[in-house]
């Protein structure tokens, strides 16, 4: 992901002085790899960690240093770079430098450069535990934060000066992750996305349940892309092994019933991406006390259907944008456009499941259906897909919009 959102963007690379210096050569690298321009910006005390020589030749620019450069046409080398970058990234971000931006200091250049600057602020800021949670540097982190700048990390663990806690610097994937993240343009800021994934399980008795291989992977790489678009987004899932996705609230249920109320409770979402691989039906009847082994060869199991979850979102007077899902064994275009239809979705997105293309698995490949049109999404990771398949849903999302608002 991080290759298509930074490719192209002009970074200007702020260096502070920290022990950490060194993973700014890192930090290069990677933006580099990924077609990022870097240009970079040395304190004083980042020179003494590490050369600018080094950070020069990995960057394939000039490293600016003084604010004042009788080298750079007028001297005003900041109000440049301050005008080139699309974004300025800091890291590390020591604890003076995050004391002087609060200051708005203005005699090194990269404190000048921040001043001048309409480009977004990221700081990753580095240094020793108790530096960190001093109430001075705590301040002034939050003030940082109330002027919109975004702050990536620290991370705790093993410091250099041989303590421990936080205040050390994020690894430079993790920069690079977060930075993407936060590039990707909020085309969904302000609206509420309400996304369903994982399994449901219907309990037989106190052991046992009807369910399915789902693995809720599409599910919250879904509502993470949702986030990272700026939604505000709500995961409801069934049991699954995963982790939350940053900024979004999560609520878990087991069964199909409980996961059609937490649902239908939501009255106000824009959009609804129902991602969960419902239990179709449920055992009639609940055994409070575990079923034992009969004598007889054969036994049967009385199944009542669930109530179908999208359907009567689609079904609202306030309908949001709706978009279900179709695994299919067999079929898969005509069984997935019949389901658009007879489930009233905006939207199908539908996948082939037979022997290599495992359920469950991380990779997978997309035909997404809509009234007007379809498109073919190829084998790649759930992160990916899921990113692209969100790119879709707003591009359809705002089209729909626009000719109910001619
Ligand atoms: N779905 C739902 N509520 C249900 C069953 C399904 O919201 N009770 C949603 C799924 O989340 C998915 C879409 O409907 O987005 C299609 O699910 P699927 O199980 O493929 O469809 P079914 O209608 O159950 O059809 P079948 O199992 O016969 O293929």
């Amino acid at each position: 992901m991080a290759e298509e959102i930074l490719a192209g963007k002009k970074i200007v690379l702020g260096v502070s002085g920290s022990i950490a210096a060194y993973k700014a050569a890192e930090i290069i690298r990677l933006c580099r790899k990924v077609g990022a321009e870097v240009k970079v910006v040395m304190t004083e005390g980042a020179c003494e960690f590490i050369t600018p020589l080094t950070l020069q030749t990995l960057s394939g620019s000039p490293v600016a240093i003084d604010l004042l450069d009788a080298d750079e046409e007028s001297a005003m080398g900041h109000i440049k770079l301050a005008r080139w970058a699309d974004w300025v990234l800091i890291a590390p971000a020591s604890a003076n430098t995050m004391a002087r931006l609060v200051q708005g200091r203005t005699e090194d250049i990269l404190s000048a450069l921040c001043l001048a600057t309409e480009a977004p602020i990221a700081l990753a800021p580095a240094m020793n535990n108790k530096m960190w949670t001093h109430e001075a540097t705590q301040q002034n982190l939050a003030v940082l934060i109330g002027r919109g700048n975004y702050i990536l990390g620290p991370d705790s663990g093993d410091q250099a000066c041989g303590e421990q806690g936080k205040g050390r610097l994020l690894e430079p994937e993790q920069i690079i992750a977060l930075l993407s993240q936060l590039m990707v343009p909020k085309r969904l800021s302000g609206k509420r996305v309400v996304v369903t994934a994982g399994p449901t399980h219907e309990p037989i008795d106190p052991v046992r349940y009807i369910g399915n291989r789902s693995s809720g992977k599409m599910g919250f790489e879904l509502a993470s892309a949702a986030a990272e678009a700026g939604a505000e987004v709500i995961l409801i899932t069934g049991p699954v092994h995963l982790t939350t996705p940053s900024a979004v609230c999560r609520i878990d249920v087991e069964t199909a019933e409980q996961m059609y109320d937490v649902v239908m409770d939501i009255s106000d979402a824009d959009i609804v991406i129902g991602c969960a691989a419902v239990a179709d039906h449920r055992p009639a009847k609940y055994h409070k006390k575990k079923i034992k082994k009969s004598d007889s060869e054969s036994s049967s199991l009385a199944l009542i259907k669930n109530r179908d979850i999208i359907t009567a979102v689609s079904l609202r007077k306030e309908r949001p944008f709706v978009v279900g899902f179709a695994a299919e064994t067999e079929n898969m275009a005509e069984y997935a456009k019949g389901k658009m239809k007879a489930k009233n979705l905006d939207m199908v997105a539908a996948n082939q499941v037979g022997k290599d293309l495992v359920f469950g698995a991380d990779i997978n490949a997309l035909h997404v259906f809509w009234s007007e049109g379809d498109q073919t999404m190829a084998t790649a990771f759930k992160s990916h897909l899921a990113r692209e398949l969100m790119t879709l849903i707003i591009e359809r999302y705002d089209a729909k919009n626009s000719t109910k608002n001619s």
